[in-house]
């Protein structure tokens, strides 16, 4: 028996907080009767329904996506823009796993196990990112120093990251920076970076969870191995 909101999400129908809004709001329907109460434990013999659709256990799929510039990490967009939905072919309803911005590239992955999204975009989870960003001006080692204590964005300080320099050119006066993060907030590196005082002019994640880009080219995904679902579940159990 589960808590009626984790067996919602881990059908793959939504993420866990939507399952609760749904239940609150009586859009949710346990052998026939509205449930409004969050916690009440079910199994999947139950027959559940969320806005009148049947709940059923799908097959987990996770892909790794090399999310191109230009394309909304999002389900759906308002204003007509490609999603990074638009660029996968499955029948099951998948979600990015936490976001990137919609000029920033790289990895990205997609699941329709709800569980892993919520243990993987958790911010106690500590689930390293690793970001080459592309900067306006010539960067210090004392400037990445800042960077690396933690800068205060949105009233909180960032917790500690590591940083290197990869190349800076002088000519068009711009530095390549690879940064490790274990944060996941909104805008976070382009923020660090306007703190000390730079702008981010291009941004790609190389690493999410220790997954990579490898074999891939800007645009095409591959489905995870199970070995990769297994060392992704050690990571947050
Ligand atoms: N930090 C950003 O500023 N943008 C991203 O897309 C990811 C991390």
């Amino acid at each position: 028996m589960e808590r009626l909101q984790k067996v919602i999400a881990n059908s793959g129908y939504c993420s866990r907080r939507k399952a609760e809004e749904y239940i609150v709001n009586g859009k949710v329907k346990v052998n026939g009767s509205v449930v409004r109460k969050l916690g009440v434990k079910v199994s999947f013999s139950d027959q559940i329904s969320v806005c009148g659709t049947d709940i059923k256990k799908e097959d987990k799929e996770y892909i790794l996506l090399y999310k191109p510039r230009g394309v909304i990490t999002s389900a759906s967009d308002d204003k007509g823009r490609k999603t990074v939905l638009d660029l996968i072919d499955t029948k099951n309803r998948l979600y990015p796993v936490g976001r990137l911005d919609y000029d920033t590239s790289g990895v990205l992955l997609l699941t329709n196990d709800g569980e892993i999204t919520n243990k993987l975009t958790h911010p106690k989870r500590n689930i390293e990112k690793v970001y080459i960003a592309k900067i306006d001006g010539i960067i210090r080692k004392d400037d990445l120093k800042v960077l690396c204590k933690g800068v205060v964005i949105d009233g909180r300080k960032t917790s500690k990251a590591k940083a290197r320099i990869r190349k800076i050119d002088k000519k068009k006066n711009t530095s390549i920076v690879e940064i490790t993060i274990h944060e996941g907030r909104n805008h976070q590196i382009k923020k660090m970076f306007n703190y000390i005082g730079f702008n981010v002019i291009k941004l790609k994640r190389e690493v999410f969870a220790g997954l990579t880009l490898s074999g891939l080219s800007s645009g095409k995904y591959r489905h995870l191995s199970i070995k990769e679902v297994k060392i992704l579940y050690s990571l947050v159990d």
